[in-house]
């Protein structure tokens, strides 16, 4: 087990480029395989999560070279994916097993999906339930992994109305309807990340997106290009809040993807008085990429609006950090979503916050937390197998009176490989302690 040693600063001065898109990154990786042609890919993130993919990928049949972040993938087409020798270990990544359920239940073999102790508790009957009414067939232990995805089937289109706001269900179901007869169509309660269908319409499929409906019709060939994969704007989240809580900040974080699917944690920071401005925006490949200047700000506490959540939804450990801070009390609602995460990021950030000092009240659906000082020593912080429990407390060590400790802060490299070594680079002051 790893930890971090937080420790308390002042400071914190200079420019960052966090590492690419999660999102993307599994993206590229599952539609470059699937295309005909080859795909190069830059910036991609050489993180473990997008890196189950790639291997996933490599284990049936794609050959795929890696230096670093760049990425050559050589297509074999929509039906040429190989029944893989043993089961697809999919680590910690809800993305690539979700995704993957889509595209594999249409495959000719049959084959397994297993991942760590997290994954292992996350629900997949959200997915599992809407491909088997395409005609997919896909076992669970009680809606949980590991999956035997049965192959060999025909599916059919549906029109398929989503219980919650999911990229990844919603994904899933547009990569299974690829391969199933006649139309599919996903509504959704709230627009959520658009990732799939940009990067599928740039393969040259046909995909619409009309208000909250999304639809494919059957695809023939995916058409391979080129992809540039932009900064994680949920990494870059980090040093948004860091900027705005610390004494004396100025921080540039350049190049961070600006999907408007993904800027709600700007929004939220914006409403809670962040001294944040949004520059020098550009496109690249279908996205947009922008770079975002942070300096320390005078926060307070504000109700965030609920069609904010879905916008932000992996940036809530880390407004959690800022809430602390801000004047008077924040409240999240229409939150559940939080609580089926890496972990149950509700109860864990605020049994977190509260061993600091913060007074909380958790909520059924999120969280009301009352802006203040972290002036107890905390106990161990337990990171719970989730990346971004684990940085959002090394961020809170800025305007800590002590040292935070946290255990088990592996998961990091997850998503943002490098953390520790980038934030120190601006002025944080993190120890990491490999296999403590
Ligand atoms: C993701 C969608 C979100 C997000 C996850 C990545 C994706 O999950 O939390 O980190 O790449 O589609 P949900 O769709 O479950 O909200």
């Amino acid at each position: 087990m790893s930890q971090f040693i937080a420790n308390p600063v002042n400071s914190l001065k200079g420019s960052v480029k966090v590492p690419g898109d999660k999102s993307i990154s599994h993206r590229s990786i599952m539609l470059g395989s699937l295309s005909n042609g080859v795909t190069h890919v830059s910036g991609f993130l050489d993180g473990e999560d997008a890196l189950c993919t790639l291997k996933a990928f490599q284990d049936m049949g794609v050959k795929i070279d890696r230096n670093g972040t760049d990425v050559t993938i050589h297509g074999v087409g929509l039906d040429g994916l190989k029944k893989p020798d043993q089961p697809l270990d999919l680590g910690n990544s809800g993305t690539s097993m979700r995704l993957m359920c889509g595209l594999l239940s249409a495959q000719s073999f049959s084959c397994e999906l297993i991942g760590d102790e997290s994954l292992s508790k996350r629900p997949m009957g959200r997915v599992i339930n809407p491909l088997n009414s395409m005609g997919a067939q896909i076992e669970s232990h009680d809606g949980k992994p590991p999956l035997k995805i049965i192959g060999g089937k025909n599916l059919t289109g549906i029109s398929y109305e989503m219980p919650m706001a999911s990229a990844q269900v919603k994904s899933s179901i547009l990569l299974a309807g690829m391969y199933a007869s006649g139309r599919t169509c996903v509504t959704e309660p709230a627009p959520t990340r658009d990732h799939t269908e940009r990067m599928l319409r740039g393969l040259g499929a046909d995909v619409s997106s009309i208000g909250n409906v999304a639809c494919v019709r059957t695809v023939k060939e995916l058409q391979a290009t080129n992809i540039v994969v932009p900064s994680d704007i949920s990494s870059a989240a980090f040093f948004m809040v860091a900027g705005c809580i610390a004494k004396n900040a100025d921080i540039d974080i350049v190049g961070v993807n600006m999907n408007p699917t993904r800027t709600g944690v700007i929004d939220i920071l914006k409403l809670m008085g962040a001294n944040l401005t949004v520059s020098n925006e550009r496109e690249i490949g279908g996205e947009l990429l922008a770079d975002i200047r942070v300096l320390s700000s005078n926060l307070k506490g504000i109700h965030i609006p609920e069609e904010l959540v879905p916008l932000a939804i992996d940036e809530f450990p880390v407004i959690f950090i800022a809430a602390s801070h801000a004047e008077g009390k924040t409240i999240l609602s229409g939150a559940e979503e939080l609580r089926v995460k890496e972990s149950d990021r509700i109860q864990v950030m605020a049994d977190g916050l509260e061993s600091l000092g913060i007074k909380t009240k958790v909520l059924e659906d999120g969280i009301e937390i009352l802006g203040g000082e972290f002036t107890k020593p905390s106990e161990i912080i337990e990171a719970h197998h989730d990346h971004r429990i684990a940085m959002s407390f090394a961020i809170a060590s800025i305007r800590s009176k002590y040292p935070i400790t946290i255990n088990g802060v592996e998961t990091v490299s997850t998503s943002f490989p490098g953390f520790a070594e980038l934030a120190n680079s601006i002025g944080m002051n993190i120890d990491e302690k490999k296999g403590a």
